[in-house]
């Protein structure tokens, strides 16, 4: 179990980071020998421009291959790996008196690297040691200051492509960040679920809301809060927030969003519905039925399974709801081959998580015709993390071409009509695959209640 006090839960991340750390540098040796090189500089980034027309930067978002090694969110630094030596960081001296980047949220980096300061990035450049330096991050300009510009992009190319592989299967240390990171997106979740039962919330309230319960500032959390309210949670990715909310009989609320834990992300969802009425009820019973289908996904997840299998076990499953709460007639399979399951639920089961939300590794297979948003098509793995987020929506755009055309007949235009004010439904957990029994462990589940219908 993590502990929750923070001071020991600062102790406990340290140490599996001294772990970590030793086993990158072993990993990230081999890659590079694998792939001719002598070093690679990984570097932080560069504050970027809210526009090009005025003088405001947007806080750093690092080189997720930096915070794989650094929870540290400060521009123009470099961490030198070289194969079989101690890694060499150089940080940049905030000598600003304007702006300074956020303190780091642990000194234990102290302890495992060569530390040293510049007053420029340029400085950099003198200390690289010779070889074969390979350079990965967003700045080429920065790259090129180095004497490394030759070397971006396509000739690092299979280099970039070892090291993202080195972040599917996730290190203790990384499993820790991530569980800390659902603990603190409970708080979130709670406040809203509360505060969603009690009043006429706004979308605006409720995402203020949610930032304050979980103490993140909006730039912090992993992704942008999505807060949907009723209609606005068949908008996938829904983060125009309204700023009014009016009484009706029956309500939903749709809330996808995390927290993060040296640079680990939680992506979490829960949907909830309160009101009377023949709407609010078939809109409980689907919350509930797509509830209990996540569970039953999630159990299902074990080493050796395709993931892209269970993405059309999913599809199967969908569609079996919809034909119990009256949606869609006929047998299953064939609203599943005629594609009307897609129109419901256009999107993939889920994706890897990590130091992005969308994290990297487990797309490299094109996903077969028919699942074009399906963003994990790898087998599923000892180590790896991943969501687990299947839904059903009532989205406008879909719905009207599928009313158009020859599978209008399968579908129960009625209760689709009484569904589509309440928007849409989508239950999403965190799921570490693991070598004991059970086969994984629900990052999300240890913390977070489920959602559904509100007294
Ligand atoms: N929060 C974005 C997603 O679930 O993929
Ligand atoms: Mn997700
Ligand atoms: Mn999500």
């Amino acid at each position: 179990m993590i502990p929750v006090l923070d001071a020991e839960l600062d102790r406990h991340l340290d140490g599996l980071y001294a772990e970590h750390v030793a086993d990158l540098e072993r990993r990230y040796s081999q890659a590079l020998e694998a792939h001719g090189w002598d070093a690679v500089v990984l570097h932080s980034g560069s504050l970027v421009k809210r526009s090009a027309f005025d003088d405001q930067y947007w806080p750093l978002r690092p080189v997720p291959h930096w915070q794989h090694w650094l929870p540290l969110a400060e521009p123009d630094g470099a961490l030198v790996v070289r194969i079989g030596q101690r890694p060499k960081l150089w940080r940049l001296a905030a000598r600003s008196f304007w702006e300074r980047p956020p303190p780091p949220p642990t000194r234990a980096f102290l302890d495992v690297f060569d530390v040293d300061e510049v007053a420029d990035p340029a400085d950099v450049k003198l200390h690289l040691g010779g070889g074969r330096v390979a350079c990965i991050g967003e700045d080429r300009a920065r790259a090129a200051s180095w004497g490394l510009g030759a070397t971006a992009a396509s000739a690092t190319a299979p280099l970039a492509a070892a090291l993202d592989e080195l972040r599917v299967h996730k290190t203790p240390y990384e499993v820790a960040c991530l569980a800390e990171a659902n603990r603190r997106a409970r708080a979130g979740h709670e406040a809203l679920r509360s505060a969603f039962r009690e009043r006429d919330a706004s979308e605006l309230d409720l995402h203020l809301l949610y930032l304050g319960a979980t103490s993140q500032d909006d730039w912090e959390t992993p992704y942008k809060n999505i807060v949907a309210l009723d209609e606005n949670a068949a908008t996938l990715h829904h983060v125009a927030y309204g700023r009014r909310s009016e009484p009706r009989e029956a309500a939903s609320l749709l809330v996808d969003a995390g927290a993060t834990c040296r640079g680990y992300g939680a992506d979490v969802t829960r949907t909830w519905v309160k009101g009377s009425g023949a709407a609010a009820n078939a809109f409980a019973e689907l919350v509930a039925s797509v509830e209990a289908m996540q569970a039953r996904l999630c159990a299902a997840v074990r080493p050796g399974l395709s993931y892209e299998d269970l993405h059309d076990e999913s599809h199967r499953q969908t569609a079996a709801i919809l034909r119990d709460v009256g949606i869609v007639r006929g047998a299953v399979d064939e609203a599943v081959a005629r594609g009307v399951t897609r129109a419901f639920y256009p999107h993939g089961l889920g994706h890897s998580l990590g130091l992005q939300t969308h994290d990297v590794g487990c797309a490299l297979r094109q996903a077969r015709p028919g699942n074009a948003f399906l963003r994990n098509t790898r087998d599923v793995e000892v180590g790896q993390v991943f969501t687990i987020e299947p839904g059903i929506y009532f989205i406008e755009d879909l719905l009207e071409r599928l009313r158009a055309g020859p599978e209008a007949s399968l579908v129960d235009w009625k209760t689709v009509d009484a569904l589509t004010p309440l928007g849409g439904v989508r239950i999403e957990d965190d799921l570490q695959v693991t070598a004991g029994n059970p086969p994984t462990r629900n990052l999300t589940r240890e913390h977070l209640p489920t959602g559904g219908g509100l007294p």
